[in-house]
C-alpha cells in the first residue's frame, strides 16, 4: 500500500549540477514548511556509504557489471530500510538525490544490463516504494564531463569509476534517463541544465509546486489510500 510522504527524486548523468539543485530544493522545501528527509543514492546510511566507497573507488578494477548492480540494489535495499520507508510512513517528504532511474540507465543502458534485468531487481527491493515525482537534468556529454571534470580540479578530488567511463557511456546513459522520461510523462520532468543554476532551480520549484498542488488537491478529495 502507499505511504503516506511524498517521494521526489532527481537524477541526471554525472556533470549535470544535480546535487547543487539538490542542495537548493532542499532548502526551498524546508522554508514552506515541508517535513522533509533529505537523502541520497548509492548512500544515506553508514552501509550504503560504504558500498558507495566500493562502487565509485577507480581501484575497484575488476567490479563485473553484474556485481555492480547487486551493489547498488544492497545499499538500495539498506536505504529503503533505514531511511526511505520509514520518512515516508510518518508522512514526510523524502527528496533524494537519486533513486532507482539511475540503476535503470547505467546499468540497464550505460552498463548494457538491459531493462529487464535491473526491473526485476527493482520489483524485488523497491516494489510498490516508486518515487512519486523525479526531476531529470538532462544535459549533452560533452559539456557534463567537462563540467565534472572542473569540479574534481577545483576541489582536488579524484575521478570516480563512473566519471572515468567518457562520453559514449554518459550517451547511453542520457539515452535511457530520456527513455524513462517518454515512457512515464507524468512522473518525470525533463528540465534542460545547460543555463545559469538559478535558472534551473526555477523550472525545478515550479514542477515541485505543481505536483504538490496536485497531490494536495487529491488528498482533500479524499481520493486516494494516502
Ligand atoms: P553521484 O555522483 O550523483 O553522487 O552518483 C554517484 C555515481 O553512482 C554516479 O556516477 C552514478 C552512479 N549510480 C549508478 O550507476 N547507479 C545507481 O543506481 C545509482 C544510484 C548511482
Amino acid at each position: 500500500m502507499k505511504q503516506p510522504g511524498l517521494f521526489i527524486t532527481l537524477e541526471g548523468i554525472d556533470g549535470t549540477g544535480k546535487s547543487t539543485q539538490h542542495r537548493l530544493l532542499v532548502q526551498y522545501l524546508r522554508k514552506l514548511g515541508h517535513r522533509l528527509r533529505a537523502t541520497r543514492e548509492p548512500g544515506g546510511t553508514r552501509v550504503g556509504e560504504r558500498i558507495r566507497g566500493i562502487l565509485l573507488d577507480l581501484s575497484t578494477k575488476r567490479l563485473a557489471p553484474m556485481a555492480e548492480l547487486a551493489l547498488i540494489y544492497a545499499a538500495r535495499a539498506q536505504h529503503l530500510e533505514e531511511v526511505v520507508r520509514p520518512s515516508l510512513g510518518r508522512g514526510e517528504t523524502v527528496v533524494s538525490d537519486r533513486y532507482n532511474d539511475a540503476s535503470l540507465a547505467y546499468q540497464g543502458y550505460g552498463r548494457k544490463l538491459g531493462v529487464e534485468t535491473v526491473r526485476a531487481f527493482d520489483q524485488i527491493v523497491c516494489g510498490d516504494t516508486q518515487p512519486d515525482l523525479t526531476i531529470v537534468l538532462d544535459l549533452d556529454p560533452r559539456i557534463a564531463l567537462a563540467r565534472a571534470q572542473g569540479r574534481e580540479t577545483r576541489r582536488n578530488s579524484r575521478r570516480g569509476r563512473f566519471e572515468a567511463q567518457g562520453r559514449q557511456f554518459h550517451a547511453r546513459v542520457r539515452a535511457g534517463y530520456l527513455a524513462i522520461a517518454r515512457q512515464e510523462p507524468s512522473r518525470v520532468k525533463v528540465v534542460r541544465a545547460d543555463r545559469p543554476i538559478a535558472e534551473v532551480q526555477a523550472e525545478i520549484r515550479r514542477l515541485v509546486d505543481d505536483f504538490l498542488e496536485r497531490e494536495s488537491e487529491v488528498g482533500s478529495r479524499g481520493a486516494t489510500s494516502r
